[in-house]
């Protein structure tokens, strides 16, 4: 796709030059260089200024901002990967891992800091309008965070209370990154809204191909641990459609597995063998289909394009295929 790939050189121009490995404290800011330089694949930056270019804005304008997004989104990284004993982050070994858990929580404090101000250069009337979206969306990324470490404690979940909580933790951040784009180019605040539902939508979708690839991605691919979210007790979507399907004694069996705590292989192995019986990943690979679907269809509503919309519709097929 032409033009993501010129969004994505828009983007590095800028974000390549940016380097924290000569700032001092060297303890401080080594770590925010070493996951920034780990790559990831960099689409909340690159969202922004698609939005922003499909209301007809000067992408330039949304440069420092889509910045300000990807700096943010990696210090998510940085203190998830405490809050969920990760030990591999694309790829390579987490920040807590790599230094220690207090490094990773002031790296990350450093770089949410180091995020907001990248917004700095904002015109005033645009600068408090983002910057309230802004804030907003990151107190409700917390509060997914929450939900999402609560229902590690509880033996159940409902669906609604599940997607409320990727909601949050996910769907707000990408809604945000489309939105700010539009804000930028002064879209009407309807559109604005429009594309922030779509982002909204694709976002949830992306969190549950995200749960999914936690067992059935290709590890090499995915490039963190392979069933991480099972041996956390994470109540991602497998684990509520399989309770959703499952009979008593799959049931029962989930809910044993699910309240140890332990590192424990057999789980895996058992639970992987649950999901795969009731052919969980089929249900979900559904999901995301209707999701994308539900986002796809706020792109035919927008109404102040000036370029063709297109290109949302096939950022968003491309996003359910990823494998990583
Ligand atoms: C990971 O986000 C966290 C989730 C919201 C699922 P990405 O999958 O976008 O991570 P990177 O930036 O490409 O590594
Ligand atoms: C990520 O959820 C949400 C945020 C980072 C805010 P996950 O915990 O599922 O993300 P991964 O799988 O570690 O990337
Ligand atoms: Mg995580
Ligand atoms: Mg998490
Ligand atoms: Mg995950």
């Amino acid at each position: 796709m032409e033009a993501l790939k010129k969004y994505q050189e828009i983007f590095h121009e800028q974000f390549d030059a940016l380097r924290f490995d000569q700032k001092k404290p060297s303890e401080l800011y080594g770590p925010i260089d070493y996951l920034l330089q780990l790559g990831g694949k960099r689409l909340r930056p690159l969202v922004s200024l698609m939005a922003c270019d499909i209301f007809g804005g000067t992408i330039q304008k949304a440069v420092k901002p889509s910045i300000a997004i990807e700096l943010f989104h990696n210090f998510t990284l940085m203190h998830d990967d405490i809050m969920d004993s990760a030990p591999l982050r694309r790829g390579r070994t987490t920040v807590h891992e790599k230094y220690d858990v207090n490094t990773a929580i002031l790296s990350g404090d450093a770089l949410l800091i180091q995020s907001y101000q990248f917004f700095e250069d904002l015109e005033p009337h645009l600068f408090k309008e983002v910057i309230s979206l802004f804030s907003a969306t990151a107190a409700k990324l917390c509060e997914g965070q929450q939900y999402d470490m609560n229902f590690m404690q509880q033996s159940e979940v409902d669906l609604d209370e599940y997607l409320d909580m990727i909601k949050k933790k996910t769907g707000v951040l990408t809604a945000a990154a489309f939105k700010i784009g539009a804000i930028i180019a002064q879209a009407s605040p309807e559109d604005a809204d429009r594309i922030y539902q779509f982002g909204e939508n694709l976002g949830i979708a992306f969190q549950l191909k995200d749960d999914l690839l936690d067992i059935f991605g290709e590890k090499s691919a995915v490039g963190k641990k392979q069933a991480g979210d099972i041996f956390e007790n994470k109540k991602t979507i497998l684990f509520i459609k399989a309770l959703e399907k499952g009979n008593e004694q799959q049931i029962k069996e989930l809910k044993y597995w699910y309240s140890i705590t332990a590192e424990n292989i057999d789980k895996i192995y058992a639970v992987e063998r649950i999901f795969k019986q009731l052919k969980v990943d089929l249900l979900v690979s559904e999901m995301i289909d209707e999701y994308t679907q539900k986002a796809q269809n706020f792109i035919e509503q927008i109404e102040g394009h000036k370029i063709s919309k297109d290109i949302l519709f096939e950022f968003s097929d491309r996003l359910i295929s990823r494998r990583y």
